[in-house]
């Protein structure tokens, strides 16, 4: 079980560590990884323990070293300030994106931020492509990132993510196009007429997919367009074009990036309900009406112990619509402080979210929203609430990442 610490390997850059006198290193912090020149010894009490090979950190209460480890690591000699714990899924799991993989998925995968990425601990997981095989920018592609003004178009932050995912070989979902939140107060209070929004819609549609295009696998075009009831979110876009902006903005992404997967993305259509089959008649009248659809986005942010239990069911008939379905921003929320019992409760429902989607051939991908809890929205969003995703704050494995690498093996 995750909670069972195994002994497994060190760095070379511990072995430096007698070298000469070293400052100790606080709880929490780098003592070691590839091209760190740092400290190696841990404050007293704490232990170097390896993440990856691009980090290792001082973790209280990590057993020291004393005696040879597994044969598939590193001896390290007689170090005694060395202490090397890493959690069992690290040193086994494959890696999350290629089991996904394995499984027939598209992607396992992960949204990121420009902010974080000079974190080079957590950039250096989130790069790693056996565990994600696509990035999602979490903001840098909406319209306040990339529109803020009239007519003036800016993508450094963007073209930043597909940047590095392109460099590390992984998909890119773009997100999002159009959305009522995010959304510059001058095309949300501008007072434009019917065939001013169509056009400064379209433009937008066209620029941003157009910029981007041959780089992105999937646009959610669209993004919570419904009311909890089913009925259309009264955004500028509804009230002053009416339903018809949805199949415009649709046709205005293919005819910009014909290769991009076009979606239609919400939250708390999970299981099924009135919002779910407000999605599901939506979907099925454009594709009558010949409007470019190829997938529905299904956000799932949900709340450990009260996972709907009609996920697959509910996927299954979107399915049944011909087009992909895809979880695309996938976390999981405790009432803060974690417990082991509420971590292994999480970790149930994780598998059970990743299970449904195994289940379904037309699930053909899974995005976390995030992969640690330390760059999570959801403590911003959810007062008393976090611990949603499957790394902790210390970019150390949950046992989430276990459930997810069993409900995909
Ligand atoms: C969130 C971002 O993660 C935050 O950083 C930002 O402050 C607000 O938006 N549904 C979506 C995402 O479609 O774009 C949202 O992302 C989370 C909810």
């Amino acid at each position: 079980m995750y909670t069972s610490l195994a002994l497994a390997l060190s760095l070379s850059s511990c072995l430096l560590a007698g070298a000469q006198a070293q400052t100790t290193v606080a709880a929490w912090n780098q003592c070691g990884g590839l091209q760190y020149t740092g400290s190696t010894i841990c404050v007293s009490g704490s232990g170097c323990v390896k993440l990856n090979d691009y980090y290792s950190q001082c973790q209280p209460g990590a057993a020291t070293v004393t005696s040879a480890v597994s044969s598939s690591t590193t001896v390290v000699p007689s170090v005694s300030s060395s202490t090397i714990t890493t959690s069992a899924a690290s040193t086994t799991s494959p890696g999350l994106h290629t089991l996904a993989k394995a499984k027939g998925l598209v992607y396992f995968g992960s949204a990121t931020d420009n902010g974080e990425l000079t974190d080079a601990p957590y950039k250096a997981i989130l790069s790693d492509n056996s565990e994600f095989g696509q990035l999602t920018p979490g903001n840098s592609q909406k319209w306040d990132a990339t529109e803020g003004t009239r007519g003036t178009f800016t993508f450094t932050r963007g073209d930043e993510i597909v940047a590095l995912a392109k460099a590390n070989g992984q998909l890119v979902r773009g997100h999002t196009l159009v959305w009522h939140s995010q959304l510059p107060s001058w095309v949300s209070s501008g007072g434009f007429d019917n065939a001013t929004l169509i056009s400064i819609m379209e433009n937008h549609v066209t620029q941003v997919a157009t910029h981007y295009k041959g780089q992105i696998y999937a646009w959610d075009v669209l993004n919570e367009i419904f009311n909890e009831d089913g009925t259309f979110r009264e955004s500028v876009f509804y009230t002053t074009i009416g339903e018809a902006y949805v199949a415009i903005a649709l046709r205005a992404a293919r005819a910009a990036d014909p290769d991009a997967k076009l979606y239609i993305n919400d939250y708390n259509v999970d299981g099924t309900g009135a919002k779910s089959t407000a999605m599901y008649n939506l979907v099925a009248k454009l594709i009558a009406q010949g409007v470019p659809i190829d997938g529905i986005g299904i956000q799932a942010h949900l709340i450990s112990g009260s996972v709907p239990s009609t996920l697959q069911a509910n996927w299954e008939q979107f399915a049944s619509l011909g087009v992909d379905v895809a979880l695309t921003e996938v976390d999981i929320r405790i009432t803060l402080p974690t417990t082991d019992a509420k971590l292994a409760q999480q970790a149930t429902d994780y598998k059970n979210v990743v299970a449904a989607c195994v289940a379904i051939p037309k699930c053909i991908g899974i995005t976390i929203w995030d992969y640690t809890d330390k760059y999570s929205w959801i403590p911003s969003v959810f007062s008393t609430q976090g611990a949603a995703l499957p790394w902790d704050e210390n970019l150390v494995k949950k046992p989430a990442y276990a459930a997810i690498a069993e409900a995909l093996a």
